[in-house]
C-alpha cells in the first residue's frame, strides 16, 4: 500500500465537454458509494465508504495488506475496546501508526459485520492524517495468524484468530453458502473512452464482467505463503517477448514472480525490466541519477523521458493469455518549472525501480486494465485469481492518440527527451531508447536494458529532488522482498475525481519548493513481518 501526503500544487485543464460525455461507463458517481461503486483517488488510489458505528468512512482498498485501521476527523465514536495496543511502524521504523484494537459494525459493499477489528489510530506520524477525505484503510489480504491484529490480541491473551479476522473473513465466515472471493474493477481517469467504472464485489461479480468465472484460473505463488502474488510469463513488448528471468531460483522456469497490490500508485520492478520496456520507445531518454522529478515513488534517481505522444504496446503475459495495458498507464504526465525559470510538459515511466529483490509489483497501472476476481479458495480449492481484460490495443491506441494531443495542446510546451535531459542533467546526461526494429529477433533492446542497468546509482540526499523524494514507510531492506506487503507512497498528480463536474484530464505540477513530503510508505507491519 502507498499513501499520499503533502501536494504539489495541481494544474487542471479545463474539462472537454465531448471528453466527459465520451463515455457514461466512466462517470464517477457524486454521492457516498454505499453499494458496489468505488471511487478512483486521481489514479493513486480505489476508496470504498464504509459505515462505521453510522458514520460514512472513505477508505483505501489495499490487496496487499490485511489488517483495517480508521483516523475520521472527529474519531470514530463508540466501540467496543479491547484495550489492546498495536502500532505498525513504516520504511525505516520512523514513520507509524498507533492506536488500540476495537471492534464495532463496520458495512462494505451491503455486508454488515456486527464486530469488525480495526485500530483506533491515536496516533500517526510521517503519514497522511485524514488529508483528502481518505480516513483509513481495508486491507484486502489473507489472515494470517502470526502477525497484524489477530497476532497482537492473541499475544495479548485474547482469541486473537476469531475476534482479529479480517474484514472479508467476517464476510465470508457470515455467508458459508457463498463464494470466498472478491471482485475488482479499477476505473481510469483521462482517459476519453476506454475506462471502466470503479466496483468492488464481494462474492459476487459485476454484472457486466460475470464471464469472468470461465476465465483461467491462476493460484497464488507459492500456496504456502498466502500473499495475492502469482506466477508471470513477464511483458511483451509489440508482441515480442522479453525473456526475463526470475529472481528467486524457485520459481518454476519460465515465470516470474508477481504480487498484486491495489495500493500501489505504480508499478514496481528491477531496473532491468524497466530498461527493457521504456527503451523500445522511439524517441526515450534513460537519464541516470537524474535530477528531472517524478511522481512516482522510486529508490533510484534514474528517470526515462518519454515523447508526451509515444507509446508502445505493453502487455502482461500469463500462462495462456496476454493483457493490454493501455497506454496512458505507461508514461505520467506533468509541468514542471525548471532551474531556467521555464515551465515544460514532461512526461516519464510508471513502471520504476523499487529496490526489490523480487519481479515486478503490479499496482494500479496494471490493474486497471483487468477485472480481477482474487478467490481466497477453500478446504477443495486453493486460492487463485481470474483475470478478464478490460482494454481494447486499437481503442486504447486511439484513446491515447487523442488524449495527449488534448493535454499537449493546453498545456506548457514539451521539449525534446534528449534537449530536457541535458537542460537538466548536464550535456552528457541521457542514454537514448533503442527500439528493436520490427521483425528482428528480441534480444537487442533487452540487451542494451542489460548494459545500462548495470550501474545502478543511488539517489542522493542532497539533490534538488530529495524534497520530492517519495517516503518509503515499508521495510525498505530488509523486507522489499516480500512483494505483498510492500507499500510505497506518491506524489499527488491530477484533478479530482469527486464530483462529475471535476476537470479530468490534469497534469500534475511538481514544484521545486514544496517542502513537506510528497508521499507516504507502504503499508508493511515491520514488527509483525520480521517475524515472518
Ligand atoms: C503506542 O501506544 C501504546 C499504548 O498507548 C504505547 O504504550 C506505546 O508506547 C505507543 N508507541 C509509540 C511508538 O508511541
Ligand atoms: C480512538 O481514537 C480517537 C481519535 O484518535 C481518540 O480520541 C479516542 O480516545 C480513541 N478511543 C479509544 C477507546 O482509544
Ligand atoms: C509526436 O509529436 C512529434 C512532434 O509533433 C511528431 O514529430 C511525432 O511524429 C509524433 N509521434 C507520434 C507517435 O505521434
Ligand atoms: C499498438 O497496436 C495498435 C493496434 O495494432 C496500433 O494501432 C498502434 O499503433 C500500436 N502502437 C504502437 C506504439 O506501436
Ligand atoms: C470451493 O471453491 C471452488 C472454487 O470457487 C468452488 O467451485 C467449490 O464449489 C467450493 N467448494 C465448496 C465446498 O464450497
Ligand atoms: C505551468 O503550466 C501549467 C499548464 O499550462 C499552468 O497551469 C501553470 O500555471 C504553469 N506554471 C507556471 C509557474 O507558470
Ligand atoms: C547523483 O547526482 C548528485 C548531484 O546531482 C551527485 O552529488 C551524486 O554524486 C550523484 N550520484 C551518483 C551515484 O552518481
Ligand atoms: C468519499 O469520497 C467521495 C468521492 O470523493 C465523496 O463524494 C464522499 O463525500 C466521501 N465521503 C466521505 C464520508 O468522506
Amino acid at each position: 500500500m502507498f499513501f499520499t501526503a503533502a501536494l504539489p500544487s495541481i494544474l487542471l485543464l479545463s474539462t472537454k465537454p465531448w471528453l466527459a460525455a465520451a463515455n457514461g461507463r466512466d462517470q464517477q458517481p457524486s454521492a457516498p458509494s454505499l453499494g458496489n461503486t468505488i471511487y478512483n483517488d486521481q489514479n493513486l488510489r480505489y476508496i470504498a465508504t464504509v459505515i462505521v458505528g453510522g458514520q460514512s468512512i472513505n477508505v483505501t482498498l489495499d490487496t496487499g495488506s490485511t489488517d483495517m485501521w480508521l483516523n475520521p476527523r472527529g474519531g470514530v465514536g463508540t466501540f467496543q475496546d479491547t484495550g489492546v495496543s498495536h502500532e505498525i511502524h513504516y520504511g525505516d521504523g520512523s514513520p507509524f501508526i498507533n492506536g488500540t484494537i476495537g471492534l464495532i459494525q463496520v458495512s462494505l459493499a451491503g455486508h454488515v459485520i456486527p464486530k469488525q477489528a480495526f485500530i483506533n489510530i491515536t496516533q500517526i506520524s510521517g503519514l497522511d492524517q485524514c488529508g483528502h477525505g481518505d480516513c483509513g484503510l481495508i486491507g484486502l489480504g489473507f489472515d494470517n495468524p502470526k502477525v497484524g491484529i489477530q497476532n497482537a490480541l492473541t499475544q495479548a491473551g485474547q482469541d486473537g484468530n476469531t475476534i482479529g479476522k479480517s474484514v472479508l473473513s467476517n464476510i465470508f465466515d457470515m455467508n458459508p453458502d457463498k463464494g470466498r472471493f472478491f471482485a475488482l474493477s479499477l476505473s481510469r481517469e483521462r482517459d476519453a473512452r476506454d475506462s471502466a467504472p470503479a466496483t468492488l464485489h464481494i462474492s459476487e461479480y459485476a454484472t457486466r464482467y460475470e464471464s469472468v468465472q470461465y476465465e483461467p484460473i491462476r493460484p497464488v505463488y507459492p500456496l504456502t505463503e498466502t500473499n495475492w502474488n502469482l506466477l508471470s510469463k513477464g511483458f511483451s513488448v509489440n508482441g515480442r517477448p522479453l525473456s526475463l528471468v526470475a529472481n528467486d531460483k524457485t520459481v518454476p522456469g519460465g515465470n516470474i514472480l508477481i504480487g498484486l497490490d491495489t495500493g500501489n500508485p505504480g508499478v514496481c520492478t528491477r531496473p532491468e525490466i524497466r530498461e527493457a520496456i521504456y527503451s523500445q520507445i522511439p524517441g526515450a531518454v534513460l537519464s541516470k541519477n537524474s535530477s528531472i522529478p517524478s511522481r512516482n515513488f522510486r529508490t533510484d534517481q534514474d528517470i526515462w523521458v518519454i515523447p508526451c505522444n509515444a507509446s508502445l504496446n505493453l502487455t502482461m503475459d500469463f500462462e495462456g493469455n496476454s493483457y493490454p495495458v493501455h497506454p496512458l498507464d505507461l508514461t505520467a504526465m506533468y509541468t514542471h518549472v525548471g532551474r531556467d525559470g521555464v515551465n515544460r510538459t514532461i512526461c516519464v515511466n510508471t513502471i520504476t525501480n523499487c529496490g526489490m529483490a523480487k519481479d515486478v509489483l503490479y499496482g494500479d497501472p496494471f490493474l486497471r486494465n483487468v477485472y480481477t476476481v482474487y478467490n481466497f479458495g477453500n478446504a477443495t480449492t486453493p486460492p487463485f485469481v481470474q483475470f478478464s481484460s478490460q482494454t481494447d490495443v486499437e481503442e486504447a491506441a486511439r484513446d491515447f492518440a487523442i488524449v495527449r494531443q488534448e493535454l499537449l495542446a493546453g498545456n506548457a510546451p514539451e521539449l525534446g527527451p534528449a534537449d530536457l535531459v541535458h537542460l537538466y542533467d548536464g550535456p552528457s546526461a541521457g542514454i537514448p531508447a533503442n527500439p528493436t526494429p520490427p521483425g528482428s529477433s528480441c534480444s537487442s533492446g533487452v540487451r542494451v536494458a542489460e548494459n545500462i542497468a548495470n550501474d545502478a546509482t543511488p539517489s542522493s540526499n542532497d539533490s534538488i529532488l530529495a524534497k520530492h523524494a517519495p517516503v518509503i514507510i515499508g521495510l525498505l531492506a530488509a523486507n522489499l522482498v516480500v512483494l505483498s506487503i510492500l507499500a510505497l507512497a506518491v506524489v499527488r498528480e491530477v484533478g479530482s475525481a469527486r464530483s462529475q463536474s471535476a476537470p479530468r484530464y490534469v497534469p500534475v505540477h511538481v514544484r521545486d519548493n514544496d517542502s513537506a513530503p510528497l508521499t507516504h510508505p507502504p503499508f508493511s507491519d515491520k514488527k509483525d513481518y520480521s517475524d515472518a
